[in-house]
């Protein structure tokens, strides 16, 4: 499958947004990751449909929105109008999930779910087939720069058999500790969509976001 690099804003200077935003479409990365935090759902608040907004404008990279918030459901519609191309809901968050994902698909959006480190991945079964991405947390979400958690790659194979037995492969995203030393370990377990907030943007984002590509050989 094809390996797609996800830049996650969180970690960029938002003084400097657009310019950020710039040199990793430059360099080649196809996604932008949007981290939405409520401070409910997750302890953190990050941002919402405003800055999504704004930044629609100034790039065509596939806005990859990550909805890290409570009953994601009532804020589909704000996200797919403010410019999401794709909506990640998470499994621990839906009162409702074959809901959630209807109506995601009813705004012509493509769908995600995500699971925390700690739900077991034998639940993506029951929705495998109803959605686009699977996003498994490689970090407890709600916050950029924490550590990867080795346990992960077990899941991403994991993940990967269950698709095969149900012959149904997607793409696995994976977000939070990702970097150049343990890129090349996450690839082999599976996934192929990477969001990297620290790895890209503390530092030089162009070049940060060649070296994956080079890795990815795109
Ligand atoms: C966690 C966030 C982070 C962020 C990426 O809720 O989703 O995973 O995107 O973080 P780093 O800086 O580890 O790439
Ligand atoms: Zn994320």
């Amino acid at each position: 499958m094809k390996k797609i690099l996800s830049p996650s804003i969180l970690a960029a200077d938002f003084g400097y947004l657009k310019e950020e935003i710039e040199k990793t479409s430059a360099a080649g990365a196809a996604y932008l990751h949007f981290d939405v935090m409520d401070g409910l759902f997750v302890p953190s608040i990050s941002f919402g449909m405003p800055v999504l907004q704004s930044i629609k404008k100034y790039t065509d990279q596939v806005m990859d929105v990550h909805l890290m918030i409570q009953e994601p459901i009532r804020y589909v519609e704000d996200f797919a109008s403010a410019g999401a191309d794709i909506i990640t809901v998470h499994y621990e968050a839906c009162e409702n999930l074959k809901e959630t994902i209807a109506k995601i698909r009813a705004v012509g959006k493509k769908v995600g779910v995500s699971i925390k480190p700690g739900t077991p991945v034998t639940v993506i079964e029951e929705f495998l087939t109803d959605i686009d991405m699977l996003l498994i947390m490689t970090v407890e979400p709600g916050f950029g720069g924490q550590s990867f958690i080795p346990e992960s790659l077990e899941r991403i194979k994991e993940a990967r058999e269950i698709m095969e037995k149900n012959a149904r492969q997607i793409d696995i995203e994976v977000d939070g500790g990702i970097y150049l030393h343990n890129i090349e370990e996450v690839l082999a377990a599976g996934a192929n969509v990477i969001v990297a907030g620290s790895a890209v943007f503390k530092g030089d984002a162009m070049k940060n976001v060649k070296d994956f590509m080079e890795i990815f050989g795109e």
